[in-house]
């Protein structure tokens, strides 16, 4: 009876093991045009403020916000919704070949996770590299002592539709050149690669050393929906991780795009998901590392799930000893 408690014990540990603490989230969201439009909708601000604040990093895309007024009502926003952290941002410059359509990366992070440790805009002509990108990446390196991997870079990028195949295998050059300037293996490339359906063909997949690379992993895969619209299906948007060590450091399986629409319970048809993008944010799971600084990918963090377990494991000795 004794040895059968303490196996349903060691389970129940596990279990919890499983749930707990486990989440460093990573993100990336096409906003499709986040400005003071958008902004000054309240119904598509409450949504958007839930989606990033799901995240400890989150990359938004296509900001679009040449007053800056934008993303400060979106950083209130965030501040009156989630009173547990609190939220920072750091943007590139605004970048676009023209000067009437640009774009912003920006990085939301919360403070009490994740600090900026560098960050670095890619130039706009490399010598042999004349200005291959429409945005060039604006790249952070990230410090979150939680995750089981420390410290780990982000590579961002949308590409430009029509230049997709260009632009990604450009996109290994960028990688080559941070994994050189900060002497770091611990590489993420994410964002709207436009990756799917009709922009990156299959015959030209194999000139493109983004995907060839063997030590790079692409987290979505090919047939994975990151369109709002149910008329397409489309693997648009993107997370690669670079080497090893970085691969290992993810939680399997943890990369997908987060339905918001599902999640949320928002209709197609009232098209308040169509308000908010047309893309979905995809994201991934880093492991993180218990206060005692194990490497055991999760902790019981509260005191909480402890009673909780208490509690399960009193009533499991309950019956079985009955
Ligand atoms: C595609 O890239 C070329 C440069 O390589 C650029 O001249 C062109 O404007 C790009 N197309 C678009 C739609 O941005």
């Amino acid at each position: 009876m004794r040895s059968s408690f303490l196996l349903l014990l060691t389970f129940l540990l596990g279990v919890t093991d499983i749930q707990a603490g486990s989440d460093f989230r990573v993100c990336a969201f096409n906003t499709q045009h986040f400005g003071e439009s958008k902004s000054q909708k309240s119904d598509v601000m409450q949504t958007l403020v839930k989606i990033i604040t799901r995240c400890d990093v989150c990359l938004l895309q296509e900001v679009r916000d040449s007053k800056g007024k934008a993303l400060k009502l979106l950083l209130e926003h965030l501040k009156r919704y989630d009173t547990k952290h609190e939220y920072k941002a750091v943007a590139s410059e605004r970048l676009g070949r023209s000067e009437t359509y640009q774009e912003q990366y920006v990085f939301v992070y919360r403070t009490d996770t994740v600090t900026v440790a560098d960050q670095y805009q890619y130039p706009d002509d490399k010598p042999g590299d004349i200005d291959a990108f429409s945005r060039e990446p604006f790249v952070v390196r990230f410090r979150a002592p939680k995750t089981a991997i420390k410290e780990f870079v982000l590579i961002p990028q949308h590409t430009t539709p029509a230049n997709t195949t260009k632009e990604l295998d450009a996109l290994y050059d960028v990688l080559q050149h941070v994994k050189k300037m900060w002497k770091t293996e611990n590489v993420m490339l994410l964002g709207d690669f436009n990756a799917g359906c009709g922009y990156l063909a299959k015959k030209n997949r194999k000139r493109v050393r983004l995907i060839t690379d063997q030590n790079l992993f692409w987290l979505i895969q090919e047939n994975t929906d990151t369109t709002v619209r149910s008329s397409t299906s489309c693997s648009y948007d993107r997370i690669v991780v670079n080497g090893e060590t970085f691969h290992r450091a993810i939680l399997p399986s943890s990369a997908k795009p987060f339905n918001f629409q599902v999640e949320y319970r928002l209709t197609e048809e009232q098209v308040t998901a169509l308000l908010v993008s047309d893309h979905y944010p995809v994201e991934v799971l880093l492991k993180v590392v218990d206060s005692r600084g194990l490497d055991g990918g999760t902790s019981i963090t509260s005191g909480n799930q402890f009673i909780a377990l208490f509690v399960l494991s009193h009533v499991a000795f309950q019956i079985l000893t009955r």
